[in-house]
């Protein structure tokens, strides 16, 4: 690196940073695998973007995919095939690790301790403006969630 130009230097370091906080972002919410399976893409991604898998443990989906007629206020249900092949791949990709071993309070990405302290900084006040609505809509504030990137560097909270 010694040989390079200042600005190529300057431009290399910060290329790295980037790529290292997506890698990091990226591999946390299991995003690359959010975006593989056709039939969640196309039955879980109409109401709220195509939640990573990995932002939730297997035994939070697994109550999920049990209980679509009920889904968070509204009627989710899908036929029985397309149940057991979507649930199949979320526990597959689920979150891993210590921080998904309990079942995250009502099966949410939200409630979960992580969630909680990730946005410490951001007061429920603002989760209730209307041009959010709830801490369940990621892409109100991260403008690439549906791709699965939360980066801190793509986040605009709407007024
Ligand atoms: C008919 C609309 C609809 C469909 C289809 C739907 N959902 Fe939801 N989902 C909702 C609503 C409404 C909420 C609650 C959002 C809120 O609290 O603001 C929700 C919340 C969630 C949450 C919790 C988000 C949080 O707050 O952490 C998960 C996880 C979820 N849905 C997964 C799924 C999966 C998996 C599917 C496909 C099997 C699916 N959803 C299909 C309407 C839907
Ligand atoms: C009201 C705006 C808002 C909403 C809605 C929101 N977030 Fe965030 N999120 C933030 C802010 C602000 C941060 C902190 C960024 C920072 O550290 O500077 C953050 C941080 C994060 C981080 C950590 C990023 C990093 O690089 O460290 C993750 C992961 C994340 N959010 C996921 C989600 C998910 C998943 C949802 C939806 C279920 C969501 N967020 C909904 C505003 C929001």
């Amino acid at each position: 690196m010694t040989g390079l130009p200042a600005f190529r230097r300057f431009s290399y370091f910060f290329g790295l940073v980037a790529a290292c906080l997506c890698v990091s972002a990226c591999a946390e919410s299991g995003a690359a695998a959010g975006l593989r399976l056709p039939a969640y893409q196309a039955e879980c991604a109409a109401c709220h973007i195509a939640y990573p898998p990995g932002l939730l443990g297997a035994k939070s989906w697994q109550h999920i995919m049990g209980d679509l007629s009920k889904h968070f206020g509204v009627d989710a249900s899908l036929d029985v095939g397309s149940t057991k092949a979507i649930s199949a791949w979320l526990v597959e990709h689920a979150g891993a690790g210590r921080r998904f071993n309990d079942t995250s309070p009502d099966n949410r990405i939200t409630k979960s301790q992580w969630f909680v302290r990730q946005h410490d900084e951001v007061s429920a006040s603002v989760f209730k403006r209307v041009a959010v609505g709830s801490a369940s809509n990621c892409a109100a504030c991260h403008k690439r969630a549906a791709d699965g990137n939360f980066s801190e560097h793509e986040v605009r909270i709407p007024k």
